[in-house]
């Protein structure tokens, strides 16, 4: 999957580097609810358990071929969300240096376009917690519609309250 600036392609165990630059910021996996990587030996496991799949893909700059993000969707939501049953739950990041320049959503539209053509998912669910509203914007702005709040367990980390989104793919 393409754009003009953009690829979404299958993650590789060689992009553990690149994945422990942008995911060892404290910035970054605080605001999805994971902690920052430690270590280049932790992003590769990371690759390893939770990357390589049919659903979740590296955001690649075209220009200069650096991985600088993650999109991806779970084929089931067993998270906290009010999710309807099988509703896959979506989530991204992207390298700080890389923020407000429209890459995420230009990234969450192709994984959308994706889903609409190769699968029959009739819908996705994703939230963000409240004090990360650029994520919100970044649904928005893929069609997602707002259908109210939770709360993660805070045994599971933060008790912030998480907006939910929905978007009705049929
Ligand atoms: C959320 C995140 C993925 C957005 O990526 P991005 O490539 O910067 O997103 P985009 O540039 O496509 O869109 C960001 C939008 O949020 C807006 N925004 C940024 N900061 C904002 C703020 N503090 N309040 C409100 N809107 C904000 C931007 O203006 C832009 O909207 P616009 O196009 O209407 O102006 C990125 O910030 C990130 O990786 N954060 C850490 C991980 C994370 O939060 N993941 C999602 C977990 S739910």
């Amino acid at each position: 999957m393409e754009t003009e600036r953009i690829l979404l392609r299958p993650w590789r165990e060689a992009d553990a580097p690149a994945l422990f630059k942008y995911a060892s910021d404290p910035e970054v996996g605080p605001r999805a609810g994971w902690p920052p990587h430690t270590s280049v030996e932790e992003s590769l496991e990371i690759i390893r358990t939770l990357f390589m799949n049919d659903t979740t893909w590296a955001i690649v700059l075209k220009e200069t071929g650096e991985v600088i993000g993650a999109m991806g969707y779970g084929p089931s939501c067993d998270c906290a969300l009010p999710a309807r049953e099988g509703e896959p739950i979506c989530g991204y990041w992207v390298g700080r240096s890389y923020w407000n320049q429209g890459i995420c959503t230009e990234a969450l539209r192709l994984m959308i376009e994706h889903i609409r053509l190769t699968t029959s998912i009739p819908s996705l669910i994703s939230g963000h917690f409240i004090d990360n509203p650029a994520s919100g914007r970044v649904m928005e702005k893929c069609g997602f519609i707002p259908t109210g709040e939770t709360v993660v367990d805070p045994s599971q980390g933060r008790d912030t309250p998480i907006r939910v989104l929905r978007l009705e793919l049929r």
